[in-house]
């Protein structure tokens, strides 16, 4: 049995326990866990704090009990990121940063010529560890280059022994009947191969056809190729319209296909014209003609004003035509001056 007056001795303590203040939520330490965390605790109840994970506890205490005030007391605990090892420093290369702490990341870059044997981040991690192996920035190298189908290596600019850096460059020439298609001027990229290779194709061209009133020598093979030359020629009073030396080239078409244009008879017995800046006459210097594309100059009279001009007349492939306002005289009509003895207009 329990005595009544027990029993009030109870109540009365319960009452002055119930009666102490309760503490309250307790103050937040930045990077820090409370356990357990609740918005009030009762007089002798007791909490833990702990640094979060990456960070470590400096100075302080880390274990209060709720007095009976209802205060906590003053907390000095400090709650430091995790550092992780130096890295500052790339051969060859650059790393950016801001700090070597949890939760930072770092970034690393190589100079021109080398490459990131690596990752080029690493974060540091809560254990104060690099989340990666720290990378090292080595040397581009290419390996020997291939050399294409029916090439040749002209050229190898290679800074190591039997192998090139990064630029380094290689030229290649076709064999002889093969043309190039694609750069001959290979390079050692920053990924460690090079760009892509040239091709050698072998190319043929035509006969090429003679010219009518012309001939066209060319080597006397079963076929022309790529680079072999025609030369063109005409027979007399016929001029080349094009040039006289035509390469076949690596489409298989030749650079040009020259004609041979006819001279022209100048429809006029007596004149005397321009031809080549000099004043000449038909009759005593052009009776075989002009050339195809030469050009002579008639003089005209204006009735007028008494006076004479020329106009301009061109042989082509045989057809000249005569210009209208130049008038030729009959061979008895001795009496009538030549426009070209006119003062010029
Ligand atoms: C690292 O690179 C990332 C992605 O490019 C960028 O967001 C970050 O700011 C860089 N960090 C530093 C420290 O430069
Ligand atoms: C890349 O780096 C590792 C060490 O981090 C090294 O053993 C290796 O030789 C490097 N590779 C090259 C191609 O330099
Ligand atoms: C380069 O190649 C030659 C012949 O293949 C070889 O004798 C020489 O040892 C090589 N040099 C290096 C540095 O590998
Ligand atoms: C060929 O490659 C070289 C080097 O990469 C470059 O300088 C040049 O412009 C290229 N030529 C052509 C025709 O693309
Ligand atoms: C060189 O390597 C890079 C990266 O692996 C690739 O993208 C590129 O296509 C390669 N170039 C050639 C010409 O193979």
């Amino acid at each position: 049995m329990i005595s009544p007056v027990l029993a009030l001795l109870v109540s009365f303590l319960c009452h002055c326990v119930i009666a102490g203040r309760t503490c309250p939520r307790p103050p937040e330490i930045p990077f820090s866990i409370v356990v357990p965390l609740k918005f009030s605790y009762e007089p002798g109840e007791t909490i833990v704090y702990s640094c979060k994970p990456g960070y470590v506890a400096q100075t302080g205490m880390r274990r209060f009990t709720c007095p009976l005030t209802g205060f906590w007391p003053i907390n000095s605990l400090k709650c430091k990121p995790r550092v992780c090892p130096f890295a500052g420093i790339l051969q060859n290369g650059a790393v950016s940063y801001t700090a070597f702490q949890y939760p930072n990341s770092i970034n690393f870059t190589c100079n021109k010529g080398f490459y990131l044997n690596g990752t080029d981040s690493v974060k540091c991690m809560e254990d104060g560890k690099w989340s990666h192996p720290l990378p090292n920035c080595s040397p581009i190298i290419c390996p020997p280059p291939s050399i294409p189908n029916f090439a040749t290596l002209k050229l190898l600019k290679s800074s190591v022994e039997n192998s090139s850096s990064y630029q380094d460059t290689a030229v290649f020439d076709c064999l002889p009947h093969y043309a190039m298609f694609g750069n001959d001027t290979i390079r050692c990229t920053e990924h460690g191969n090079w760009t892509e290779l040239p091709e050698c194709r072998e190319v043929k061209c035509p006969f090429p056809t003679r010219p009518d009133n012309g001939f066209v020598n060319y080597p006397a093979n079963h076929a022309l190729f790529y680079k072999d030359k025609a030369i063109y020629g005409c027979h007399e009073t016929y001029v080349l319209d094009g040039p006289e030396e035509v390469e076949c080239g690596k489409f298989g078409t030749w650079s040009a296909s020259p004609t041979c244009k006819a001279s022209c008879k100048i429809p006029v017995k007596k004149a005397t014209v321009l031809y080549k800046g000099q004043k000449v006459t038909i009759q005593d210097n052009l009776k075989n003609g002009i050339l195809h594309g030469e050009v002579i100059s008639f003089f005209c009279k204006n009735k007028e004003r008494k006076c004479s001009y020329t106009e301009d007349a061109q042989c082509l492939d045989g057809n000249i035509e005569i210009p209208k306002c130049f008038k030729e005289h009959s061979s008895w009509a001795f009496w009538k001056s030549d426009a070209a003895s006119k003062q010029p207009c």
